[in-house]
This record gives structure tokens, sequence and C-alpha cells, in this order.
């Protein structure tokens, strides 16, 4: 579906505090989490395989209080929502046990709180968010909303969680109330970001480190005009041909084996082709790692390109858009590599590009697409504002 060009302005979050007290009468925790941009390891995640993510200078806020009116307030699943959306010019209550039956934008705002609400006492709560972070191009900006509101609720509440468990319950506020069923790459990216470094994560294990980013290039994500929308279907039967490919190869998880069992899928052509995405991407994440390490852009520029040639040709998750998206960044001069990044299906082209060219390629590209291009700088990740 076309949209019109949207790169939202930035959220001063003072003024979503003032917003919140004018709103609710109440003084708010705040709590920032930003989007991601994924420079390699794309549908890798939930195969236990490797990415290469990096938390991005747009966020989301998250602004929630303490109710005290409600009845009932601190038994388990007895809490109720007051949510608004200002960017939406939404508001509504709604008690946790109706969750599923509110809009979407509310089970987006309400999902961390029913989540950790299972399984410990949860106050009432009024909840605010605003977000910077473009919509459907990829960038992660439903993971950085359930983040950050993972982290505000859990502070309110008065619950430690390590940053892996913020994003372990994001994931799960995503997966289990708004019905998405993705990895845990983009929520990991946003709680685990470092200011100027990509995060290789590995997916089975869940071991982790920085790499640094590099400092002659940029990071452009240029807009296809197709929304991906990953709760659409496409991205769900990629996740069971995969789980279907893995069964058929002997093992849980399709990372536990690698190209050497291609031989073994022959008999199903299409898991075949899954398969080998997958073993090819989780190998390129490897060798991108050791490109950026080495200071090698032409070469990450070069994997980057290989994978969207494999998403299109083996996972066929891109669209006549953001194929031809992804031709024009690579064929202009200052371009080490580019490729769909996300679920798939559309949203945003990610492009390595030349420090010294940025504005340039970003004048040729949008000057044939007219739609906007968004420079990301790695950042750190969420974290609960003063
Ligand atoms: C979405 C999901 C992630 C991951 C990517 C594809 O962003 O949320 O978990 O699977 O798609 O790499």
């Amino acid at each position: 579906m076309a949209h019109a060009p949207t790169t939202p302005p930035r959220v001063d979050p003072a003024r979503l505090a003032a917003a919140f007290r004018a709103r609710f009468g109440l003084t708010p925790r705040i709590a920032r989490a930003p989007g991601r941009v994924n420079l390699i390891g794309e549908h890798t995640d939930y195969n236990g395989g490797l990415v290469l993510p990096a938390a991005i200078d747009r966020a989301c806020y998250v602004a929630v209080a303490r109710v005290e009116t409600e009845p009932a307030d601190e038994a388990i699943g007895a809490f109720a929502f007051h949510l608004a959306a200002p960017d939406l010019d939404a508001d509504l209550r709604l008690p946790v046990i109706d969750l599923h039956q509110g809009p979407l934008w509310a089970r987006y705002l309400a999902a961390p709180a029913a989540i950790l609400g299972m399984t410990r006492p949860v106050p009432s709560l009024a909840i605010m968010a605003q977000g910077e972070v473009p919509m459907g191009m990829g960038m992660s900006s439903s993971a950085a909303l359930l983040v950050a509101g993972a982290l505000a609720v859990a502070d309110v509440a008065g619950v430690k969680l390590t940053p892996f468990e913020v994003a372990t319950l994001a994931q799960r506020g995503e997966r289990e109330i708004v019905g998405t069923p993705c990895g845990l790459m983009d929520q990991f990216a946003s709680t685990h970001g470092a200011r100027g470094c990509a995060v290789l994560l590995d997916c089975a294990s869940f071991e982790w480190r920085t790499v640094p980013a590099p400092s002659t290039a940029a990071i452009v994500v240029f807009e296809s005009g197709v929304r991906h929308k990953l709760a659409e279907g496409g991205y769900a039967k990629r996740r069971s041909e995969c789980a279907r490919a893995a069964r058929a190869t002997g093992v849980m998880l399709l990372c536990e084996a690698d190209a050497a069992a291609l031989p073994d899928l022959a008999k199903d052509p299409v898991l075949q082709r899954r398969a080998r995405h997958v073993w090819s991407e989780t190998a390129r994440v490897r060798e991108a790692v050791a490109a950026l390490e080495g200071g090698d852009l032409r070469t990450l520029g070069a994997l980057m390109t290989a994978s969207h040639a494999s998403l299109r040709d083996d996972f066929e998750v891109t669209c006549a858009e953001t194929d031809a998206l992804a031709d024009l960044a690579q064929s202009t001069p200052g371009v080490y590599g580019a490729r769909q990044m996300g679920g798939g299906f559309g949203g945003g082209v990610i492009a390595l590009v030349a420090a010294d060219a940025v504005d340039d390629v970003i004048a040729k590209v949008t000057a044939r697409t007219g739609l906007p291009a968004v420079v990301c700088t790695p950042s750190d990740g969420a974290e609960i504002l003063a």
C-alpha cells in the first residue's frame, strides 16, 4: 500500500511530561527506547542465527504514572489503563481484562503492563506515548514503543528487570497481546544499543558484543513507499517454512545446521531456498563483522547487497518497489551496498554510504523516488529519563 512520506518530528520529553500532567493530573516516569537499523542478518533471529543491528538516534517515549483512584489496584489481573496517544488524538480507559477487544494502538501501549501483570501485582496506570521512529520502514517503531513501555511500567510498578528481561517482556507483549510473531532482534537492539556501535547477537545462546560502526560511512534508510506489516501473514508463513525446514534437517532451529545440509532438503525446493537464505545470511553476518573490524567497507557493502539478492531470490520477501530502490541505491556512486531491511514485503532500504557522499546520494535517490531518507546514527539503548 503506497502511503504519504512520514518522518515524524522529534519528541520533546519535557513537552510529553507537560501533556501528561495536563491530561491526567499526574507526574509521569518517562522511558526512551530507540528504534534500530539492521546492518545485516535478516530473518536469522528466529532461526537461532546471527544478527548485526544497531540502536538509532530516533526513539519512542512512554510516560507512565500510577493511578490511585481505581479499586482493586494491586490484585493480579484487576488493574485498568488510562491511555492516551497525542499523535493519534486518541484517549481511552480500559480494564486489563478487556484489552484484547481494545483498538490496536491501545494494545501496543498496554501490552508490557498486561504481560507483567500476569505474574506480578501491577497498579492501575496512566500511559501516554509519542514516537519519532518512522513507521513501516523496517526501523522497529513497534519494538521501540513496547521496550519503552516495558521499562517505564516496570519502574512505576517497582519491578527490577535486566535489559534482557526488558527486551523479552516487550517481545512477549508484541507476540501475545499485539499478535505479531516477531523474534528478539529488534527489542534486544533497543535495550542493548551502544553509541557508535552495532550489536552482534547470537540468537541461539544470546551471547552478544558490540562492534564499532564505521566512522567513515553513514547509515541511510530510504523509504520505499510500501509499508510493511508483520501482522499480515507473510512473516508468519516464512517462520513456519523455516520451522519445517529445520524439522526436515533434524534440528530444532535452522541455524543448528548449515549449508552442508542443503541436500537433505532437495525434495522441497521452496524449503531449500528458505534454508539457503538463512544459512548464507548467518555466514554473511560473520563475514560482515570481520569486514567491519578490518575497516573493509567495500566488503561490508558487497555483503549487504548479497543479502538483498538472497532475500529476493531465496527467501522471497522483497517486492518490486524495494528491489528497484535497492538497485537504485546500489548503483549510485558513493554507496558501498544496500538491501531491504526488516520483516520484509516492503519497508525501508538500508544503504552504507561514504560519509562525504551522503548529501549527494540522498539527493539523487530521493529525486527519483520522491520519498524521504533518514540518516541513522548508532546510539545508546533504552533508558529511564530522570
Ligand atoms: C522483524 C522482526 C524481527 C526479525 C526481522 C527480520 O523486524 O521483528 O524479529 O525477524 O523482522 O530479520
